[in-house]
């Protein structure tokens, strides 16, 4: 009689790759989650996949960022050499590219700056272009865009299309709200936004007719799979979104939601897998077929026992 299934195949796990080697580094406000060097991100993709997770979603910490975030579409950029290592070693494993600036630009910000110090959205198109390519050309099964340019769906899935990349879909994260749900994601990626914040190209909370309005533009311009970011506090969006395009949609449960969690958990105020997996298939329930989440390995081994 159940309604909703939660299992392995419906998670996502969400991997931060970083230079140098033998690199293993805790995150502090993501208990359980590390940054990574290339062999070590071998080693924990074979563990999540041998949990049943068939998906990774791959951020990348560059060794030096600038201006214009050069290391996001570097061929031999951290993100673009880890998915080389990863599609070596599980030729099978899906590996969706996360395709931003945010992590790479010494600002912090998801799009090339003007002087003024706001954001370009239409030159900074072409640069996700560059990223989007550069990461398909290196074996990415997916490309994920979560950076919130207006156009930046045609523009990538043009360039792709031009390059003969036309199976290599595209996730958009088409309703990621301007929140603040996301900090220890940005200790993790050291993607604080030097000054200003995110809410030029961020939705704002209160709104869920323009999270459809977003989505719907998206899949005009070529989405395969649409995303609502955050997850929890979005649910009401995740179910109208999903009635309203009927698309293919994923939803994020984001770092701030998960290190609550793992707060609460280890404090002793909380049953950890019940909550967790409790949260998860709300998800569900509002209508994600699926979910990225740092729970996703863990989840899948709960739902295994
Ligand atoms: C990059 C990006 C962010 C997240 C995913 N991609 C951070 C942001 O927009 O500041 C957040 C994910 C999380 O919090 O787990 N634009």
């Amino acid at each position: 009689m159940r309604e909703t299934e939660l299992t392995a195949s419906h998670l996502i796990q969400p991997l931060f790759v970083t230079a140098g080697a033998g690199v293993r580094e805790d995150i502090p406000s993501m208990p359980g989650v590390q940054r990574l060097s290339i062999a070590e991100l071998v080693e924990e993709a074979a563990g999540v996949r041998a949990a049943g997770i068939g998906s990774v979603l791959l951020f990348g910490i560059p060794a030096e960022k600038d201006e214009l975030g050069s290391g996001a579409y570097d061929e031999e950029g951290i993100v673009q050499m880890a998915i080389r290592a990863l599609k070596e070693s599980d030729p099978g494993l899906t590996v969706i590219a996360d395709t931003c600036m945010c992590e790479y630009t010494s600002h912090g910000h998801c799009g090339r700056l003007r002087d003024d110090g706001t954001v370009d959205n239409d030159s900074s198109l072409e640069l996700l272009a560059r990223t989007a390519l550069s990461q398909a050309e290196a074996g990415a099964d997916a490309v994920a865009p979560s950076d919130m340019m207006d156009g930046r769906i045609a523009a990538i899935r043009g360039r792709l299309d031009e390059e003969g990349l036309t199976e290599t879909p595209g996730i958009s994260y088409s309703a990621k709200y301007a929140s603040a749900f996301y900090g220890p994601f940005r200790d993790a990626a050291d993607s604080t936004p030097a000054a200003g914040d995110r809410r030029g190209y961020q939705m704002d909370p209160a709104n869920v007719l323009e999270a459809i309005r977003e989505s719907k533009l998206d899949l005009d311009e070529g989405a395969d799979m649409l995303m609502v970011k955050p997850a929890l506090p979005y649910l009401d969006v995740v179910h109208r979104v999903k009635e309203a395009t009927g698309a293919p949609l994923a939803a994020y449960h984001v770092s701030g939601e998960y290190s609550m969690l793992k707060a609460a958990a280890g404090a002793g105020w909380i049953d950890e897998r019940a909550a967790a997996l409790e949260a998860l298939t709300s998800i569900r329930r509002a209508g994600a077929d699926a979910i990225i989440t740092y729970y996703a390995k863990d989840a899948a081994n709960w739902l295994d026992e």
